[in-house]
């Protein structure tokens, strides 16, 4: 059996949950056997690896299958190293290394110094559990995912300010997925006022409340629209404004939690909002949703570490369809892009990979 992948597969039943914290699994095993499973299931909870040891009776001489380093640092809770070397844990699999500075290799330090047999493995499977705790607990902003759909040959619309039903209900039932390992999901203003989306996760109650943001521009968007329904389990709406004097903007201080960040030409500087949200709101993670002027603008500054591009079965093509990316300034077209996963959900296709690094001037 590979032990490992079976802490990956715990370590997801935590997904959404966690924050700030990220998502763990461990697995105990002794002669082969499997005697104590755990996963970190929100914050204050207790970890992967106390909860596989709360699950056996006597761990001594065990291996421990665990996706990120033990913690050395006392947290709500005592590190994790002290218990595992209290239950006296022969040798211990490390998925990868903690990015978070308290720990970061003083995990594995300290189990070494005492004897215990350390094999660190750092398994891409471990890495991609931590793609995007390894954005936040750096501090500077929230790990971003770009989601777009899309016909085949690019475009979302086969005109300007049109809602255009593209995918499936197989990939809306996989959205809500998606969504739910997201602290927030983020639209720009053209899409609220085109489609006027709910931006709800169908998909039972959660630790951290689901917040969504909204990038306003300079059009009015009224307090009718669905995305400022107080919904229970929600965090109040985030409006993100570039000039809070309009009339309009005062007119959602009911419905919203407004952040002002000008930009230099007068639109939202997103790359601002997006650090006071980390610092200010404790949001740690966004699904971008759209539409192709937000898509085009994240990705001009950079901004979006992972894509998830459904590929509908459709050709848009005509002189009046929206390109799902609308220009993008910068140097984002020659950012290097990885594909790892494509998969045909229903009729559609998703395709996802994350942002490699821009190949800089
Ligand atoms: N297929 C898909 O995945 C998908 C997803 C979403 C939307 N859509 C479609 O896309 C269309 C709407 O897209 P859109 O491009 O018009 O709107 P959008 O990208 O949702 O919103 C763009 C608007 O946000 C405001 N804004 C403020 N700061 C900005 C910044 N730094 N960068 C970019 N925008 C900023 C501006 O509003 P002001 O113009 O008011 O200043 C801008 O026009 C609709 O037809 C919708 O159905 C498709
Ligand atoms: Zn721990």
């Amino acid at each position: 059996m590979d032990f490992l992948q079976r802490a990956v597969t715990l370590a997801k039943r935590g997904s959404g949950n966690t924050f700030p914290n990220p998502i763990v699994g461990a697995v105990l095993v002794k002669d082969d056997v499997v005697i104590g499973e755990g996963f970190h299931a929100y914050a204050g909870s207790l970890h992967a690896e106390a909860a596989a040891l709360g699950a056996t009776a006597d761990a001594r001489g065990s291996t421990l299958f665990v996706t990120l380093e033990p913690c050395a640092h006392v947290g709500r809770r005592p590190p994790c190293t002290q218990a595992i070397l209290a239950a006296g844990i022969r040798r211990v699999v490390v998925g990868a290394m903690d990015p978070d500075p308290r720990t970061a290799g003083r995990g594995v330090a300290q189990l070494r110094a005492a004897g215990v047999d350390v094999d660190v493995r750092n398994d891409p499977r471990c890495e991609r559990l931590i793609e995007d705790f390894r954005v936040w607990v750096s501090g500077d902003r929230p790990y971003v995912a770009l989601k777009m759909a899309s016909s085949i040959d690019g475009y979302v619309a086969g005109s300007p300010a049109t809602t255009q039903r593209l995918t499936g209900a197989a990939w809306f039932r996989r959205l809500q997925h998606l969504r739910y390992s997201f602290q927030a999901v983020m639209v720009g203003a053209g899409t609220a006022l085109v489609d006027d989306p709910l931006l709800t996760v169908r998909r039972g109650a959660r630790h951290v409340p689901f917040a969504r943001i909204l990038i306003g521009g300079r059009r009015r968007l009224a307090p009718t629209l669905r995305v400022f329904s107080p919904l229970p389990g929600y965090r109040r709406t985030i409006l993100v404004v570039a000039d809070d004097g309009a009339p309009w903007v005062r007119e959602l201080e009911g419905v919203s939690d407004i952040v002002l960040a000008p930009g230099e030409r007068g639109d939202v500087d997103l790359k601002g909002a997006l650090s006071f949200m980390r610092e200010h709101m404790a949001i740690h993670s966004i699904l971008c949703e759209g539409g192709p002027n937000l898509a085009a603008s994240l990705l001009g500054v950079g901004l979006v570490d992972r894509f998830f591009w459904v590929v509908a079965p459709t050709l848009l093509a005509s002189p009046t369809s929206v390109p799902a990316v609308s220009r993008i300034d910068g140097n984002a077209n020659r950012a290097a892009w990885k594909f790892d996963s494509v998969k045909k959900i229903g009729d559609d296709v998703l395709i996802s990979g994350s942002a490699a690094r821009c190949l800089a001037d």
